[in-house]
């Protein structure tokens, strides 16, 4: 049975493997950086496993950012991503927030996020910094 848990220490090594599983760079370091402040993340942990992340940066009163959704390949299409961003989702209104954003990452995943209430704009990103310690795709 999968437990979701809002802001349980996971290890930087244990998000990192979970973004190799998804196709992603580690970004390990950046992970371990101690100025890495998020707003809040939410975990799906199997058997102390996490097998589900999603993590938001938000400024507490007019936007936030939902960033890197993603499931373990073995549990994924098993409803972990939408009761991810539901309970996400559910956080943000109650917390007042304004407006959420997130990217879609692939078209293919338009429909997924409109499901879940989301209308489509388009968007811009620039990658500061461009190096890549780690081998694999970014996030978006
Ligand atoms: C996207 C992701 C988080 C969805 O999580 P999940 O737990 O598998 O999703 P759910 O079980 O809640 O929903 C499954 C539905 O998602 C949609 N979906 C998931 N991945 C999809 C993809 N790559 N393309 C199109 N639709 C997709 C489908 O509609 C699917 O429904 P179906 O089972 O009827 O085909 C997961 O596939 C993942 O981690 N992908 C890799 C990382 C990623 O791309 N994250 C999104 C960044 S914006």
């Amino acid at each position: 049975m999968i437990r979701y848990e809002f802001d349980t220490p996971i290890s930087p090594a244990a998000l990192a493997d979970l973004r190799e599983a998804v196709g992603w760079n580690r970004m390990e370091r950046d992970l371990a950086d101690p100025r890495l402040h998020n707003a809040f993340h939410l975990c799906a942990i199997d058997s102390d496993r996490l097998v589900g992340y999603v993590v938001v940066v938000s400024n507490g009163v007019t936007d936030a950012y939902i960033q890197d959704l993603m499931v373990h390949p073995d549990k994924q299409k098993q409803g972990v991503g939408r009761e991810l961003m539901q309970r996400t989702l559910a956080r943000l209104r109650s917390e007042g927030v304004y407006m959420v954003s997130v990217i879609y990452g692939e078209a293919a995943l338009q429909r997924y996020y409109e499901e879940l209430g989301f209308y489509t704009m388009l968007c811009g990103q620039l990658e500061l910094r461009p190096e890549r310690d780690e081998a694999g795709s970014e996030a978006p």
